[in-house]
Order: structure tokens, then C-alpha cells, then sequence
């Protein structure tokens, strides 16, 4: 048995601290939850491709949690593979240097009881980086060598509705790499899929996959895609053959609302705000 807490979108910022209270909501459950590990799974800053200094402070608060951390990043920390939803904040090289500087990888693996799980660095695929053929090769060996019930990190979801979809969307994976990735995901023994992105808790399987969308800690889904768009925590209890899924939600948790937050159409970015630092961060 082993227990993993899944923390996703936890959107800090020294600068722009709108969700500060919900990291340490969080950060408290996570501390408390006796975790082996705490993977954060994405979009850890708000404007992490152009901020050194969000990477940096997101590096800082991770480092306080007291379990084991594995970090993956998301849109918000090294940018989008294009075309994106932000044509400025596009991944690169130099985004991923500065990713690299503050957590040293992008793709990892960790066992977890009987399971292996894998976390991957999902803006880049599609991206046409050098590092997206690295990671590729990668995966294969990772998937090919596992020999146990695997399950598969990263941020964004492989698909919206299902595993056919050709919609190309910011919201999930570009479509040509979907097909690879999932082509690969048959030939292994890839049993759960988890993604953050959408701010909302969706659990579907399909085929022997369950893709889980966690939900975030920073605030609400801005758009319903079937799933419950409530801040939370997740924690995943792995055993033998089996993972069992709990979704917490702290009653100190507040699922803000991101239209609100932005003056209802006044800003179009967060990073466009007036400075709001976090209280006490630290
Ligand atoms: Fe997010
Ligand atoms: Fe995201």
C-alpha cells in the first residue's frame, strides 16, 4: 500500500497572491495526510514562462511540504505547445532552462507499492522541441521496463471526450501527439491516466484506462467539461492491483472565481493585474 496526495494548480505567485490561502489549506492536508509522496501536477506559477521569480517562489513553497515532492510543470510554468492558448508564452528552450534551474527535471518516476508511477512534462508534446523526441524515447523505456501496473502523470488531459477526438484545443493535448501517446499507452500496462489543466474532478475510463482530472487548489473550472469544478486535493491509495480515489475538500478551501478575480472581462491575464502579494508568504 502506498499513498500519494495529488496537489494540481496551485497557481502561486510573490507577486500576485490571490490563492496563497489555498496553498496552505492544502499544504496543511498534504502534511497531515501521512503521504509517501506529494506530486504536484502542474502550473505551480501564473506567469512562470516569463518570471523567474514566480519558478523560484514556487520552488521555495514546494520545498516546505514535508513528504517527498515530484513536480511536473504545466502551461502557467514553461508555456504552451503551440498553437496555445497565449501566442507569448509558447514553451522554448530558455522557459525550460529556467524550469530546470529550480526543479532539475521535467519527467520522473516513482513505485509506489506494486505500481509504477511515471510523470511526464506535457506541453511537450506537439511542441516540436528537441526534448519532445527525448521524452518520447524515454517514456517507451520507461512504459517498456515497468512490468507492473503503471500510472501516468502530467498535466493536461489526453482528450476531452474520448480517445478519437480530433478537437484541437488548448484545453487537452494537440491531436497528433494524442495518437502517438495513446498508441504507446496500448502497448503498456498503463492502467490510470492523471491530469490536471481543467480546475475539475472527471473520472471516465476508457478501454482499461481511467483518465482522472484532479481538481485544483488555485480556483473553480472556468468551463464545465463534465466534471465537478470545486477546489480540492486528491489522494490516491495504491494497492496491489487497485487505486482507490478519494477527493478532499478542506472546508478552509475557497473555489474562487477566476471571472470575478480578473474584474469580469477587465483584464484578460492574471499576470495583467495590479500587484497583490501574498500575505506572510513564506
Ligand atoms: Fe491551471
Ligand atoms: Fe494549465
Amino acid at each position: 500500500m502506498a499513498r500519494i496526495v495529488v496537489l494540481s494548480d496551485i497557481h502561486l505567485s510573490p507577486t500576485h497572491g490571490f490563492f496563497w490561502e489555498n496553498w496552505c489549506v492544502a499544504r496543511e492536508f498534504a502534511d497531515g495526510a501521512k503521504a509517501d509522496a506529494v506530486i504536484v501536477n502542474g502550473d505551480l506559477a501564473i506567469n512562470g514562462p516569463d518570471s523567474d521569480a514566480e519558478i523560484a517562489f514556487a520552488a521555495t513553497a514546494l520545498g516546505n511540504l514535508r513528504a517527498r515532492v515530484m513536480a511536473l510543470p504545466g502551461n502557467h510554468d514553461v508555456g504552451d505547445e503551440p498553437p496555445g492558448q497565449d501566442p507569448d508564452q509558447i514553451i522554448n528552450a530558455d522557459r525550460l532552462a529556467r524550469w530546470d534551474g529550480s526543479f532539475a527535471t521535467d519527467r520522473w518516476v516513482l513505485d509506489a507499492g506494486d505500481w509504477r508511477l511515471v510523470g511526464v512534462n506535457a506541453q511537450l508534446f506537439g511542441s516540436g522541441l528537441a526534448r519532445e523526441q527525448s521524452q518520447d524515447q524515454w517514456l517507451d523505456e520507461q512504459l517498456s521496463a515497468a512490468g507492473r501496473p503503471t500510472a501516468l502523470f502530467l498535466h493536461k488531459p489526453v482528450f476531452l471526450e474520448g480517445p478519437i477526438d480530433d478537437v484541437l484545443s488548448p484545453s487537452c493535448m494537440v491531436p497528433s501527439a494524442r495518437a502517438r501517446l495513446l498508441d504507446r499507452l496500448d502497448r503498456s500496462d498503463v492502467r490510470l491516466i492523471v491530469s490536471g489543466h481543467l480546475h475539475q474532478h472527471r473520472d471516465r475510463t476508457f478501454g482499461g484506462q481511467r483518465h482522472l482530472w484532479v481538481p485544483a487548489v488555485a480556483f473553480a473550472a472556468a468551463q464545465a467539461r463534465g466534471g465537478d469544478g470545486r477546489c480540492g486535493v486528491t489522494v490516491l491509495d495504491f494497492s496491489q492491483n487497485n487505486v482507490e480515489v478519494t477527493i478532499e475538500r478542506p472546508r478552509e478551501l475557497v473555489s474562487h472565481d477566476l471571472a470575478a478575480i480578473k474584474g469580469h472581462g477587465r483584464y484578460q491575464f492574471l499576470r495583467d493585474m495590479p500587484p497583490s502579494p501574498p500575505p506572510h508568504a513564506g
